[in-house]
Formats: C-alpha cells, sequence, structure tokens
C-alpha cells in the first residue's frame, strides 16, 4: 500500500505534483479565469469583504502565512494569519465583513474548530479549505473549497500543504478578479504558472538523490537552522517544523532578516545554515538580501545549504551544498522551496533511524485543544 516506497511520508511527496493538478482541476475556465462555483458565498459577498483572517495550526499555519502575502499583494484586502490556538482568546475584531479562512488538512483540529465557532459567533463569513471531506470544519463554515490531495497518511503534512497552498492561491485570484483589483490577463498568466507547477515538480523531484546523501550527513548535527524572507520565511518555518517532528532535532526557522537582532550568535563552527533564496527574477532585491544574509552566516562558520532558483549560479559561491529548483513566480516559490526540505528531513528521520511515518507523541489530527 506504499506504492513501492519505504514510508508513505515519501509516497505523499511524490503524489504532490498529481495532488495540485486535482486541486486546480475543474476550478479553471480556458480563458484562464478561476471558476469556484463550490464556494457556497455570493460575488456580492465577496465584494463586500473588508478584511480576511486565517487561522490554522502547524503546517496549515505555515500555508496561511504564504497566502498572506499573496492574497495582499493580489486583492489589496488587509490579511492576516493566526494560530487557530491564541485567535479567539485575544478578542479579535471580527464583523460581516471580515471573512476568516480556515485552513485544515483533516478538518477535525480542535483549535481550528474553536477559532471557526468563536468567528462564526462573531457574525465573520467563514470559509474552510479542508483536505477530508464531509468533516467538522467545513460542515460547520459557510463555504468550503476542498483540496484534492487524496488521503494523507503519514503525520508530517506534505502533499496536503502544497494543495493547501494552491487553494489559497485560488481564493487570493477569486477575489482579486470579483473585485476588479487584477485584469483578467493578469490573472490568466499566473494561472498559467500554476497549472505548469506539477510539470515543474516531476522535474525537480526526479533529481532529489543529493538530498539523501546531505541527509546522511546532517543526521549527528545538534541544531539546524533555516533562513528565508517573503514567501521564503514560511518555507523556512515550514522545513524547521518538519526536521523537529521526525528527526527530533533542535530546528529553527527564522526570517533572514531577523539573524542580527539575535539569533545570528547561534552560529558556530559547522553549523548547518539551510537558507531559501527568493527568485532574482521580479524581485532581486529580496533575493539580493538573503544572499547577503548567507554570506554574514558563512562568515561565522555556518555550513550553508542553499535552495536556490536553477540559473542563479551567482549563489554557487555562497553555498557548501546547493540544491536548485525550477524558476517560479516569486508568490508560487514556495510549491518548489518547501519540497527538499520535506525530503531532507525525511531522509534525515529515516537515517537516524526512527519511524518516519508515526514520530513519537504526535497524532494525525489533534482532536483535543
Ligand atoms: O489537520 P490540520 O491541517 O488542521 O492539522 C494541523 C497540524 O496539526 C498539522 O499540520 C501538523 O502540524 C503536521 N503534523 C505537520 O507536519
Amino acid at each position: 500500500e506504499k506504492g513501492g516506497y519505504d514510508y508513505f511520508m515519501l509516497k505523499e511527496i511524490a503524489e504532490q505534483p498529481q495532488a495540485i493538478a486535482d486541486t486546480l482541476l475543474g476550478r479553471l475556465s480556458e480563458r484562464g479565469e478561476i471558476v469556484l462555483d463550490e464556494v457556497r458565498l455570493t460575488d456580492q459577498d465577496l465584494r463586500d469583504i473588508d478584511k480576511v483572517f486565517i487561522v490554522a495550526c502547524g503546517t496549515s499555519y505555515h500555508a496561511g502565512m504564504v497566502a498572506k502575502y499573496a492574497i495582499e499583494h493580489w486583492t489589496r484586502i488587509p490579511c492576516e494569519v493566526e494560530l487557530a490556538s491564541e485567535f479567539r482568546y485575544r478578542d479579535p475584531i471580527l464583523d460581516r465583513s471580515t471573512l476568516v479562512i480556515t485552513i485544515s488538512q483533516s478538518g477535525e483540529t480542535m483549535d481550528t474548530l474553536m477559532a471557526l465557532r468563536h468567528a462564526k459567533e462573531q457574525k465573520a463569513r467563514v470559509l474552510a479549505i479542508c483536505n477530508t471531506n464531509g468533516s467538522t470544519i467545513p460542515r460547520e463554515s459557510d463555504a468550503v473549497l476542498y483540496t484534492h490531495g487524496g488521503p494523507e497518511i503519514a503525520v508530517a503534512s506534505t502533499k496536503a500543504f502544497l494543495t493547501q497552498l494552491v487553494a489559497c492561491y485560488l481564493i487570493g485570484l477569486h477575489l482579486a478578479q470579483i473585485r476588479g483589483v487584477m485584469y483578467a490577463d493578469e490573472v490568466a498568466a499566473v494561472v498559467e504558472k500554476l497549472q505548469s507547477t506539477p510539470d515543474s515538480l516531476r522535474l525537480l523531484l526526479d533529481r532529489m538523490e543529493d538530498v539523501r546523501a546531505l541527509a546522511r550527513d546532517l543526521k549527528t548535527a545538534s541544531t539546524v537552522l533555516f533562513i528565508g524572507r517573503h514567501v521564503g520565511y514560511p518555507v523556512a518555518l515550514e522545513g524547521a517544523l518538519k526536521l523537529k517532528e521526525l528527526a527530533y532535532m533542535h530546528a529553527e526557522g527564522f526570517a533572514a532578516g531577523e539573524l542580527k537582532h539575535g539569533p545570528i550568535s547561534l552560529i558556530d563552527e559547522g553549523t548547518p545554515v539551510v537558507c531559501v533564496v527568493p527568485s532574482p527574477a521580479g524581485r532581486g532585491v529580496l533575493r539580493d538580501k538573503v544572499v547577503s544574509n548567507i554570506q554574514e552566516v558563512r562568515a561565522r562558520g555556518a555550513r550553508t545549504i542553499v535552495i536556490a532558483e536553477e540559473g542563479d549560479e551567482n549563489v554557487k559561491a555562497y553555498a557548501d551544498h546547493l540544491i536548485t529548483v525550477p524558476s517560479t513566480p516569486t508568490l508560487l516559490a514556495p510549491l518548489m522551496t518547501t519540497v527538499p526540505l520535506q525530503i531532507l528531513a525525511c531522509e534525515i528521520a529515516a537515517a537516524r533511524g526512527l519511524d518516519v511515518d508515526q514520530p513519537r507523541n504526535l497524532a494525525k489530527s489533534v482532536t483535543v485543544e
């Protein structure tokens, strides 16, 4: 049932291109418009929204962090993302014109469910992004957009994460289209890029052998740090979370710009630092900033593992280990850059002889608060 893979997690990582394609299926018109007929909120409801909150836990929260960048950029609606476990305890300001988007693979996460109930009590509109048909969170929501990732068995979330990103992109583009913030050809251009991600991802997955070799080298590290900027920041957090939950190693993700405000003192001779480099195209400034952060950690002895876009040859000079990913527009880049980090965590855990699919102390769905 693992389809020839050693672990469900590896099988699910390999299924990601198909999961993305399935999540896009039926939601795009031939002209490259977004069609979300199943979302039971009227266009008028969506036009009336003046604020978006995204609430979720763990990996789904990281998807929400990426979504914030995309939704604000495309729709110009203020968007906040918050851990579900914190949300209702701080009395958030919600009303009829607030859209609360929950993100949950299982649809049963208690923290997220309680946040959703709180939002409904305050009369906010509630939209669920969920991978499990008929589960509690979508049942209690005003609207739902299902991710079509298929069942995810491994405790570590992989394909659910990428499909959650796709669902968030679709919602962002849909809102931008309905509200007239983006021109049809601008939406169509992003859609075209989204449609090409499954093929790019297949190419990427075919050349992950060296990540396996790297994992064997890193399995005894006492800590692994991850840095990124913009959408690369949630990717760094996600890489660190995967390593913690699977390999039981200390790992921490930082916004690269925060290093000099404290964490850089953690860097010692040989400390592995995984650096997520933004695409040089479009937002060259961001990319250059991360490259200078890489130089800073290297100057202090770090061993740098650099995830960069193909063709960004200059980063080679700063990388002890370079992993390249196919080129994608900046906002969509997490669909690529997350994948080597999933494989890295999985292979480090395997090299340490751990139960990859069922790490200690964790449950696939967390139904207690
Ligand atoms: O089912 P959910 O998406 O609501 O679950 C949320 C988190 O518990 C989940 O993403 C968790 O962080 C994963 N095990 C991480 O790999």
